[in-house]
């Protein structure tokens, strides 16, 4: 739990007032407190900004002794982005930087009320370990485990493979993660820019069963380059438990009404997507839309350090955006936890951890 808000930050959080029902939305104490998991979260995303510096990011004119190093840098779209990835993850070429991304995931995770994280790595963004996934995987695993230990967090990984990559490069890594088979890794997991690719629910399909079959989750990215047939294709093609964004789905009835009845979760970054220009404003983001139409949500931050949120920060600005109270934003909570790869035992602790959070809380 976050320091300083062990209270549930109940009382400081709306001024006072112990007990029974109080107005107002919820505090940011209370939201930091309140148990949840995150499940759409880049390793990439988390490598801290100054590891670029100001010349890296483009950001010209800017005094590099007064500015803040890492200051989230600003981006054009989805493919500008991605390859600002392949420059700051290149630059990580040490063990301990690895270890370190790894143990500051749970430092943040613990101020957001995060109890336990699903972490995407693309292997395809970090040359310095493509001939050694191996390392690379103990590496994380070393920082995961410290982090986890000291901040009481669990975390799993999810390998992500890439839309644009050639098949063969696919193939290498699932041959790879079936036979190396790390235990901190969980999930097989594809991301990328959907819009170059084209439809490829097709080419991965065979490679998502194989991870299926060997035990392992499933999630995929779509309709955040792709529109409601991305969504689709990963449900129907590659079997994914859980879709990253999935926020196009609203542009197809028929597709947001299936997702609601067969409970299919979308794990949504409402930040990352007015970032990379997905939509026009926080105003106009369909989480709202695509939650009272049924369908689980959980919200996220995608790639933290990179757009300047926490998981805290997110349900601040969805409860300031959509008027969501606490009784949503406890929905949410257990989407997440729900929705997460944890495993069954610590997923019951966190859905118990909750219940006795929102019990606690007074009538809503
Ligand atoms: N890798 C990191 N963040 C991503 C995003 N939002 N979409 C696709 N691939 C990503
Ligand atoms: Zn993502």
């Amino acid at each position: 739990m976050p320091s300083g808000a062990s209270n549930g930050g109940r009382s400081a959080a709306r001024g006072g007032g112990a007990g029974g029902a109080v107005a107002g939305p919820p505090g940011p104490l209370w939201i930091a407190a309140l148990p949840k998991a995150e499940v759409h979260l880049h390793l990439e995303g988390c490598v801290p900004p100054s590891i670029v510096g100001p010349a890296g990011t483009g950001r010209v004119g800017v005094d590099p002794a007064g500015a803040d190093p890492d200051a989230p840098p600003a981006f054009g779209d989805l493919a500008d982005f991605l390859e600002y990835l392949d420059r700051s993850c290149a630059l990580v070429t040490h063990g301990d930087q690895v270890e370190r991304i790894a143990y500051a995931i749970c430092e943040r995770a613990r101020d957001s009320g995060v109890g336990h994280a699903d972490v995407i790595f693309n292997p395809e963004h970090w040359p310095a370990w493509q001939r050694d996934l191996g390392g690379f995987v103990a590496r994380l695993d070393a920082g995961l485990a410290a982090g986890g230990q000291d901040h009481g967090v669990t975390t799993g990984l999810c390998l992500s493979l890439t839309r644009t990559q050639p098949p063969s490069a696919s193939t290498e890594l699932v041959d790879w993660l079936l036979h190396a088979r790390p235990p901190r890794v969980v999930a097989l997991s594809v991301d990328g820019n959907e819009a170059a690719a084209g439809r490829t629910g097709g080419r991965f399909r065979p490679l998502f069963e194989r991870a299926r079959q060997a035990g392992l989750h499933t999630c995929a990215h779509a309709g955040e380059s792709s529109g409601p047939d991305g969504v689709r294709d990963a449900v129907e093609l590659l079997g994914a438990e859980r879709i990253d964004h999935g926020i196009r789905a609203v542009e197809d009835p028929a597709l947001v009404a299936d997702l609601a009845a067969r409970g299919i979760p979308l794990d949504v970054c409402p930040t990352s997507n007015v970032r990379l220009g997905v939509v026009p404003s926080m105003a106009a983001h369909p989480i709202e839309r695509l939650r009272a139409a049924g369908v689980p949500v959980s919200v996220n931050t995608d790639d933290p350090l990179l757009f300047g949120t926490s998981v805290a920060a997110e349900y601040g600005t969805c409860a300031a955006t959509f008027g969501w109270g606490e009784t949503t934003l406890t929905r949410i909570a257990r989407t997440s936890i729900e929705s997460s790869f944890a495993d069954p035992d610590r997923r019951r602790d966190l859905l118990q951890a909750l219940d006795d959070y929102a019990g606690a809380a007074g009538p809503r």
